[in-house]
């Protein structure tokens, strides 16, 4: 089941998740989260979860409601989980907000992270620009979209 963070503990939970991929990664500017920026986040957005089969959370995304449009801020499945589908069903799920909402999603992600840009492109997502030396090793950031549209072609 997919439902949204509820209480203090599932949030400490996905910061936890946050930390350990921020500092699992060889280039963390590629996704620079700690858990304290995500509990910081958490003010802003809504943060949608999957569990396992022992009810502990495995992925999380997190995005803002923004007037014209949904911004995905991060979004990360923790190690040992990674591969198996869990963040295309947030990603379904969002999708499906979005089109109810009449909102279309935007993101920006590293240029090199080749995990996340290969997700979105799976998942019907374009590329909509670039932001040269976006992230702190002087990266670009590549400006992500889906048009809820698509959802009815
Ligand atoms: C990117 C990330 C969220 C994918 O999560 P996941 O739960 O493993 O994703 P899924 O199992 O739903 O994978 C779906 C698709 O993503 C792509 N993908 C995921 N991991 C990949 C990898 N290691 N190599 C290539 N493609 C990959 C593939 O297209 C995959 O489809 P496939 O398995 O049919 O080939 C995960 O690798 C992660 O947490 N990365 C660190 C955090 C991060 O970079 N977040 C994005 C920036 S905010």
């Amino acid at each position: 089941m997919i439902c949204w963070v509820a209480d203090p503990e599932e949030l400490r939970q996905v910061a936890q998740i946050c930390q350990d991929l921020s500092e699992g990664l060889k280039n963390r500017a590629v996704f620079n989260w700690t858990a304290s920026q995500l509990m910081e986040e958490a003010q802003f957005s809504k943060i949608l979860i999957k569990k396992n089969f022992s009810k502990e959370i495995v992925s999380f995304l997190a995005y803002r409601e923004l007037p014209d449009n949904l911004e995905i801020m991060a979004l990360g499945t923790r190690h040992g989980s990674l591969r198996q589908g869990y963040q295309g069903l947030l990603l379904a799920e969002l999708k499906n907000i979005a089109f109810l909402d009449r909102k279309d999603i935007f993101l920006e992600v590293h240029e090199r992270n080749d995990e996340a840009r290969q997700l979105y492109q799976k998942w019907g997502f374009e590329v909509i620009g670039r932001r040269l030396q976006y992230y702190t090793d002087q990266g670009a950031a590549v400006v992500i979209a889906f048009k809820s549209e698509k959802i009815l072609n």
